[in-house]
């Protein structure tokens, strides 16, 4: 399939309703290898900036994009973002789309798309760089108005851009949306000591300030994880794991486990046996294939992690489901699915599950309660609830053997706070809560 027509394909499902991870890997087999990657890179690029290529095709389109054919539209998202986001002379992106547009819409449609594509390359120059047409530029002025800016260039919902300037300087906001908009880095973490000898096609260079992180520059991720003690994860992520801290009590339980990479970061950073909890059978599934190639002593078991099939146990770590304002680069739709009301609902679950893990710690355990989101009501308000619940739990500092922890990923309250844009990675919150009777 040409790729400029799987990305719309992968468009019009998450317009239907799918997940953009689940339709990719639906469609992506039947790309050539060597497009796929172009093929990704235009349909989650256009679902990032969505907001963004809207308001650019608002200025060169004759009627509202709400009054589109979405199919249309989507065409449309295609070719700007070639135009305007990818190094593609201006010739091929509108040539080449206009063309699979052709094919799948028939010839006036695509006549439309034609006309709105020239019009907005003309404007930006041509392929020597002269604007024939030049048009200005839709979006609000960064100072005068940062909300309408962050909304439109930067491609955030309101709801979510208000919440963090409330919280966050302006210019701390900026850099985590800037970070959200790109295509998030591959990172290979290795779960031993050693230095990565990758394959060869495979090229890794260090993630500065993570020691045990790599970034993969080239090559698919299985063909960098073959022959390595290692996972695919961002070191935000890792950086949980690192968290946990110390000797760990067994047994220990991974509670919203799925797929499982911190699984297997506890078992082979603490060389200790996990079981792995979720409630999602087909997630958890994906934990066996690693486990294996690994040879790590984890098992899976499928169970609500808010009636746990477990009576005692020394360490849990519950990476609870939330709001994942955190990875919002990383789940290309996730920023236009999420609603300020979800955030209620997935509190109240988090409560229950903390609280059902922390019924089954034994005096003396560990609960480490963690989660992607950086929303204050998912991290540090939840645990403060928690420990007014639960005057038998403690707040623990950093263990002393956490070294490879960033400092300025350490709250004052020793809460671990991975924020974006001190860090360039993804976003993590976790607490250390003792069990101290
Ligand atoms: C943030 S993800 C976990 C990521 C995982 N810890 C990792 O590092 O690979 C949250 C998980 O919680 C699971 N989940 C949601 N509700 C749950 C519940 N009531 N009990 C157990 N697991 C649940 C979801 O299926 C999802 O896999």
């Amino acid at each position: 399939m040409n790729p400029r027509a799987a990305a719309h394909r992968i468009l019009g499902e998450v317009r239907g309703g799918a997940f953009s991870d689940r339709a990719a890997s639906r469609i992506l087999p039947a790309v050539d290898t060597a497009d796929r990657g172009l093929a990704l890179d235009i349909a989650f690029g256009c679902l990032r900036l969505r907001a963004r290529l809207d308001a650019r095709i608002r200025t060169f389109a004759d009627r509202p994009l709400s009054r589109m054919d979405g199919a249309v539209r989507d065409w449309l998202r295609i070719g700007v973002y070639q135009l305007t986001e990818l190094r593609i002379p201006d010739h091929a992106a509108v040539g080449e789309t206009v063309a699979a547009a052709r094919a799948a819409l028939g010839r006036g449609r695509a006549g439309y798309v034609n006309a709105v594509l020239r019009a907005l390359a003309r404007s930006r120059g041509n392929d020597s760089g002269a604007a024939a047409d030049p048009f200005p530029d839709p979006f609000p002025d960064p100072d005068a108005d940062p909300v309408g800016h962050l909304c439109s260039w930067g491609s955030h919902p309101e709801w979510l851009v208000r919440r963090w300037l409330a919280r966050w300087k302006l210019p701390d906001v900026r850099r985590l949306i800037e970070q959200q908009n790109r295509p998030p880095d591959v990172v290979v973490r290795m779960l031993s000591g050693d230095d990565p000898a990758p394959p060869d096609g495979v090229e890794l260079t260090p993630v500065r300030g993570w020691p045990r992180s790599f970034r993969l520059e080239q090559g698919l991720p299985a063909m960098a994880l073959s022959g390595l003690t290692a996972v695919i994860q961002d070191p935000a992520a890792s950086a949980v794991v690192d968290y946990v801290g110390g000797r760990l009590a067994e047994p220990v339980l991974d509670v919203c486990a799925a797929p499982g990479t911190k699984t297997l970061g506890l078992a082979a950073g603490y060389g200790v046996s996990v079981v792995a909890l979720d409630v999602s059978q087909r997630r958890l599934a994906r934990l066996g294939a690693p486990a294996a190639r690994l040879g790590l002593p984890v098992s899976a078991v499928v169970a609500d992690a808010r009636r746990l099939p477990v009576a005692e146990a020394g360490t849990v770590l519950a990476d609870v489901p939330c709001t994942g304002t955190g990875v919002l680069g990383r789940r290309a739709d996730a920023r236009w699915r999420l609603e300020q009301r979800a955030l209620d609902d997935l509190v109240a679950l988090q409560r229950e599950i903390v609280d059902a893990c922390a019924a089954a710690v034994r005096p003396g355990g560990l609960l480490v309660y963690s989660t992607c989101s950086l929303e204050r009501e998912e991290n540090e308000e939840q645990v403060d609830a928690f420990l007014d619940r639960r005057p038998d739990y403690r707040r623990e500092p950093p263990h002393s053997d956490g070294a490879t922890l960033r400092s300025d990923c350490v709250t004052s309250r020793g809460d671990l706070f991975v924020r974006p844009w001190l860090t360039g990675t993804d976003g993590a919150y976790a607490a250390r809560l003792r069990r101290i009777a």
